[in-house]
């Protein structure tokens, strides 16, 4: 039977693989027949994450991907022991729900570190010559990058600046063969899902995202899937693009 999502000899770097969607997809990239390097800060976690993965040559590192100036250094050290990547996932990030009055720059800096500044600077690092093999590289947006949603200017516009991002990068690394896209997805049953249910409760979750989120709550496989089809060479003409995985919540 023909597979065309075969990640067969492909290694990809995966941030926030010890949780949530991040986790999921390196599953998935593993079944799939890739190698994968995982990050993320919590070695207990990133250890369970690693433990689960099918096949072999995986390995997993714990770092800040926030210590923006190291992100440089520690990509080459990746690639000196593993070869160099055939792709990206840049799941690693955060969401908090502030009114803008509580909204300093020190605090939208933070969430922009890991959201936008860090997923620059990893396919800055990327892109270079000795680091890939071109490939493919794909960062999680949201819904909130498209519509608004009270209290979260940073987490929404955090996203919007990666998907202005995305077109650009797709432009710019065009001829290093190297494709850019974003997955922009609705609400899924992650970490993000059970503290939005623990702050506001049940009936918020039905007033204000499952009344225009109309397939109900997504599952981390509903993103991993559009995540790996794009890593894929059966996604080998599209770049530059947010795929929507959002049970209809834009329509
Ligand atoms: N779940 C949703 O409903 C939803 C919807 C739209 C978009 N998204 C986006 O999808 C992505 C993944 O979300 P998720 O729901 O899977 O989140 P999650 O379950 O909370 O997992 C977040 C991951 O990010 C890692 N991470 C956070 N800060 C980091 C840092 N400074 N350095 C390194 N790793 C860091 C965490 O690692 P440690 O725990 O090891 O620190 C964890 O692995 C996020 O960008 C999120 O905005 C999620």
């Amino acid at each position: 039977m023909k597979n065309i999502i075969d990640l067969n000899n492909k290694t990809i770097l995966v941030t926030g693989a010890s949780d949530g969607i991040g986790k999921q997809t390196s599953k998935l990239v593993s079944e799939l027949g890739g190698r994968v390097i995982l990050v993320g800060r919590n070695e207990e976690k990133l250890s369970n994450t690693l433990s689960e993965l099918v096949g072999e040559g995986h390995a997993a590192y714990a770092f800040d991907l926030k210590q923006l100036d190291r992100i440089d250094l520690f990509i080459a050290d990746i690639v000196k022991a593993h070869g160099a990547l055939d792709g990206l996932v840049h799941c690693a990030g955060e969401s908090q729900v502030r009114p803008l009055k509580m909204c300093s720059p020190d605090f939208m800096k933070d969430i922009f570190d890991i959201n936008y500044f860090a997923f620059v600077e990893l396919v800055r690092a990327y892109s270079k010559k000795k680091n890939n093999n071109g490939g493919s590289i794909v960062v999680m947006s949201s819904v909130g990058s498209k519509s608004g949603d009270k209290g979260k200017i940073a987490y929404t516009s955090s996203k919007a600046a990666v998907d202005g991002a995305v077109r650009t990068l797709a432009k710019e690394l065009a001829e290093k063969n190297i494709r850019v896209n974003s997955v922009v997805a609705g609400m899924i049953k992650t970490g993000i899902y059970d503290r939005y249910i623990e702050k506001n409760g049940e009936e918020a979750m039905k007033n204000n995202v499952l009344s225009r989120q109309y397939l109900g709550v997504g599952e981390v496989d509903d993103v991993s899937n559009a995540i790996v089809y794009l890593l894929s060479n059966a996604a080998k003409f599209i770049t530059g693009t947010g795929m929507v995985v959002d049970g209809g919540r834009l329509s």
